[in-house]
């Protein structure tokens, strides 16, 4: 008898009123191994309730860590007892940002053993970066069976590194490995994305000198000691444009609330292209349509650019809307292994390449569907919010890695939404809502 958690939509309701954005998955999920450099306790505030941070805090405590919940999204990191600076491979492959106890364990050991990362299929996701940086700062690197072997002869020093192309995992890294190493460390050709300004913006709170991110050139002078901190990890930029495209793909009107407005400049663009209303205030925005939506073209790129974690969110809301619209992947390798899905709800999508033209037959119909990645599964979500009819969608462990209680937030803003789980016994399938 094996059990799977499903989400049953029933789509059509127009969503109206407010949600509360939760902290950032892809700050979080590299804030928690830098705790791992603190030499005192860090406590951390607005932690998103994600099965990343699960296993980011998983592998602290397997490390030695001591993490303490303190209440909800607040958790204290003691990481004075880490006495293993090795991340098994069972622990790693659940998620891509495993790669980021990298930079941490190499930074406070001067030695590491982790695993090749996990994560979402998008095509190739290689590390190069990642370990070139770590030579430019003084290690030697070996992969051998699956596992990164990372060792200094001499401690890490600073270094000038130049990305061959602009990598937020690598950014972050170097990041990492450098805040406490011997001298200045010049990051040339980083990754400019919120995440990677919240990042520093922790380390710097416990007595870090780093200087420029968010540009593409960051300087960071090694220090010895890095003291305890009490910090705040900003909003996702990315499950808030989720919802701001969830709002319009069902004509509604709703306030996206704990937000920072500035992070959202180029998915506000592109929805106001669509012929979507925004308004912006302090910290929230509130998204309504009051006309029909309009094709656009849109190419994803790094940070300002339009991200390309709502590259499948922005494909779902253009099949809704009238006319031929293109998408251009200009990040990931592969980013359109969701269209499949897409087509069984009634999508007219074809894909070439980096290319998806979208033929926007301003309707969908209800299929049962499966999430093959985090931002594809939202994607998914979104259609069947909008779609005629029942909508059930398979493999949702890959939105919880990213989306904290998405049913919950979606059934108070109106949403017909369940989440069951199918138990498959020999003689048969049963559901049961949950
Ligand atoms: C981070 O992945 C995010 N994940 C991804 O979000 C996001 O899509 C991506 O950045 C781009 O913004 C986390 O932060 C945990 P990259 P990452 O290094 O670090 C190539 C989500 O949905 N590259 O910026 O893996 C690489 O192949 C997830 O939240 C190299 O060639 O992204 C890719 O094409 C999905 N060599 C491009 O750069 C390297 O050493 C961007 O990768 C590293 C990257």
């Amino acid at each position: 008898m094996n059990t799977q958690k499903k989400f049953v939509i029933k789509g059509g309701r127009v969503l109206n009123g407010e949600v509360e954005i939760s902290g950032a998955k892809n700050a979080v999920v590299a804030i928690l191994p830098a705790a791992i450099l603190a030499d005192e306790p860090c406590i951390i505030e607005n932690v998103p309730d994600i099965s990343d941070v699960d296993i980011s805090i998983r592998i602290l405590r397997e490390l030695g860590a001591k993490v303490t919940y303190l209440g909800p999204h607040t958790y204290e990191i003691d990481a004075r007892g880490v006495n293993s600076s090795c991340v098994p491979y069972e622990s790693a492959r659940k998620m891509r940002a495993s790669y980021y106890f990298m930079g941490a364990l190499l930074g406070r050991f001067k030695h590491c053993r982790v695993s090749m990362p996990g994560g979402c299929p998008l095509g190739d996701r290689p590390i190069d970066q990642h370990l070139k940086a770590f030579k430019k700062l003084g290690a030697d690197t070996k992969v051998d069976r699956g596992m990164v072997d990372i060792t200094t002869a001499n401690g890490l020093h600073g270094a000038q590194i130049f990305f061959d192309c602009v990598t937020v995992g690598a950014t972050m890294n170097a990041i990492l490995a450098a805040v406490k190493a011997d001298g200045l460390t010049i990051i040339e050709n980083a990754a400019k994305e919120p995440h990677i300004v919240d990042l520093a913006s922790f380390l710097n709170s416990m007595g870090a000198e780093i200087m420029g991110a968010g540009t593409d050139t960051i300087k960071i002078r090694g220090v010895k000691y890095l003291r305890g901190t009490s910090y705040a990890v900003i909003p996702d930029q990315i499950e808030a444009g989720t919802y701001m495209v969830a709002a319009a793909a069902t004509g509604g009107n709703v306030l996206i609330k704990n937000v920072i407005p500035k992070h959202l400049e180029s998915i506000i663009s592109v929805m106001e292209k669509i012929g979507v209303k925004i308004e912006q205030f302090d910290d929230s925005v509130r998204v309504s349509v009051d006309g029909p939506l309009v094709k656009t073209s849109v190419k994803t790129r790094p940070h300002p650019g339009f991200p390309t974690d709502m590259q499948p969110q922005i494909s779902a809301l253009l099949c809704l809307a009238e006319g031929t619209s293109m998408i251009k992947e200009g990040v990931s390798e592969q980013r359109f292994q969701y269209v499949d899905e897409l087509r069984r709800m009634g999508a007219d999508i074809q894909v070439d390449g980096k290319v998806a033209v979208i033929e926007g037959t301003g309707k969908l119909t209800g299929a049962p569907v499966k999430a093959c990645d985090l931002r594809a599964g939202a994607a998914l979500m979104i259609a069947g919010l909008a779609a005629s009819g029942v909508t059930t969608i398979e493999d949702i462990f890959h939105i919880e890695r990213g989306y904290s209680d998405m049913a919950g937030k979606l059934r108070a803003l109106g949403a017909c939404i369940e989440k069951v789980t199918v138990v498959q016994k020999e003689t048969g399938t049963q559901q049961d809502a949950v």
